[in-house]
């Protein structure tokens, strides 16, 4: 790779499970505030290894979902699409996200107030073509209005299963053409969609997805994933690529893993 890819966190020390906006979150099952915190620093330390440079946001308290950086918004180029979440809960992240990536020096947009948009949890770049996960938290015109902002094409791809409820739970980009993914997550039009636009795709399988398999961080040839996926591990070796596992289950419990904590700032575009 030409260049160190930079990614953006947030530690995890306001993180807990204290609404429920998805089937994986139960106030009745809340975080451990020190597996938490070693198991992010366990990601980080494999994020860097792999070669990224990590950029921090400040942790603040009553946001607890402000550790899923993916979710701050969606960056291309200089310019970040700052996400205007679907539930009430998350909407005072914005602010804060807004805050950093001015100081950071990117340009930063808003899509127009009528529509939901969760940044890079729904929408991923694979080679020039931006796939939009959408219904759930995002919506499908907020997928159109980027593609005419940024120039390219998008393809809006229908989320069904409410456990899949952004786009990085049930598909990974690896590269320009290759993909990892989850099927039963999309609806049919999306199941013919996918296969059409993208030649190597590896599937994973149920009890996989279930381990958020889906939700991984590529760097390069480096797959950094959550434990509990030795398919996919398998699979990702034979297409060429190294499968890290890190353990995340206590992210898991708020409907996060490894990609969901993170947001490339060198934009989320796996051709690099
Ligand atoms: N609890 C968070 C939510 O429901 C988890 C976000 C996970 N982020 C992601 N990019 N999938 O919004």
């Amino acid at each position: 790779m030409s260049h160190q890819p930079k990614i953006l966190m947030c530690p995890p020390d306001h993180y807990g499970i204290e609404y429920e906006i998805n089937p994986w979150m139960n106030r009745q099952r809340g975080s451990d505030r020190n597996a938490a915190h070693s198991q992010w620093r366990h990601l980080t330390e494999q994020l860097e290894q792999a070669g990224a440079v990590l950029r921090f946001i400040d942790p603040v308290p009553g946001l607890p979902d402000l550790v899923f950086t993916a979710n701050a918004g969606l960056v291309h180029q200089s310019c970040v699409y700052l996400s205007r979440f679907r539930h009430s809960a998350r909407q005072p992240e914005t602010e804060f996200n807004r805050i950093w990536f001015q100081q950071a020096g990117f340009e930063c947009k808003e899509l127009p107030i009528e529509w939901s948009f969760e940044g890079a949890g729904d929408a991923l770049f694979c080679g020039a073509t931006l796939f939009g996960g959408y219904i759930i938290r995002s919506d499908a015109a907020a997928m159109q209005w980027l593609a005419a902002e940024i120039g390219c094409e998008a393809l809006a791809l229908q989320l069904v299963d409410d456990r899949y409820y952004h786009l990085d739970t049930c598909f990974c980009p690896l590269d320009a053409e290759s993909a990892i993914w989850y099927p039963p997550a999309f609806d049919d039009y999306a199941q013919r969609v996918v296969p059409a636009r993208i030649p190597r795709l590896i599937e994973v399988r149920a009890d996989e997805a279930v381990r958020f398999a889906c939700n991984a961080v590529v760097i390069g040839e480096t797959v950094v994933l959550n434990t509990g996926c030795p398919q996919l591990c398998r699979d990702l070796t034979r297409a060429g690529f190294r499968p890290v596992e890190t353990p995340l289950d206590e992210f898991i419990k708020a409907g996060g893993s490894a990609k969901c904590l993170t947001l490339r700032l060198d934009g989320e575009d796996a051709k690099r």
